[in-house]
């Protein structure tokens, strides 16, 4: 079983998505003796913006890194931090290279139809403010919501995710939203992984 780990954190030692992320990481790799796990820091090695030669190569059957490690992957595991409201640039730059018709998503007669329905996809959300149901910022939210969208466009039905947030709004709010994200990540591990129906 292959576990595909992925940060885009820019803060280093100092960020919260990567602290969870590799909980969840840890959660799974005790549950799940003898999981292989990838892991890719967008950071340190960032994936460059999409350029028109690579997208051609893309669209002529060349399979970047980034895809056959995905295709490759049973669980994938995202740290997502918000910055400016939404992902990293890092990360879409990863998913610029993921989202590839033919490989993950194809054309039907009935519109897209996604490919990847039988991964299991987890995300580590941290966000400095507080964007959940009823807040007044919840329309600004567009880091987890476009996670789910491409994860959900590609096929992946059931995205888990792992929520800190308010995490700049007070100690007392980081605190508890840590405990939160800790004890949701805890219950992880009981979880079978899904496997491919094909
Ligand atoms: C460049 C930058 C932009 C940010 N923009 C937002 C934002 O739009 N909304 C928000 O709630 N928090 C924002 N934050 C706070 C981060 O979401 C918060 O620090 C979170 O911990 C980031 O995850 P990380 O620690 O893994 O990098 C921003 C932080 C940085 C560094």
């Amino acid at each position: 079983m292959n576990l595909l780990h992925i940060d885009a954190s820019i803060l280093g030692p100092n960020s919260t998505s990567r602290v969870l992320s590799a909980a969840v990481v840890a959660r799974l790799s005790d549950a799940n003796p003898g999981l292989h796990v990838t892991h890719l820091d967008l950071a340190a090695d960032p994936i460059p913006h999409l350029s028109l030669a690579e997208f051609g190569a893309m669209m002529g059957g060349e399979s970047p890194l980034a895809l056959e490690q995905l295709l490759a992957a049973d669980i994938v595991v995202i740290g997502a931090p918000v910055y400016n409201f939404s992902v990293p640039s890092q990360l879409k730059a990863w998913v610029d290279r993921i989202a590839v018709a033919g490989k993950t998503f194809r054309y039907t007669e009935k519109g897209p139809e996604g490919l990847l329905g039988g991964k299991r996809v987890i995300l580590a959300v941290a966000r400095g403010g507080l964007y959940g149901p009823g807040a007044p910022a919840a329309p600004h939210e567009h880091g987890e919501s476009y996670l789910r969208s491409i994860f959900g466009f590609l096929g992946v039905t059931d995205v888990e995710v792992i929520v800190a947030e308010g995490l700049r709004v007070s100690d007392a709010m980081r605190d508890e939203a840590m405990i939160a994200a800790h004890a949701r990540i805890a219950e992880l591990g009981t979880v079978t992984p899904v496997h491919a129906a094909a």
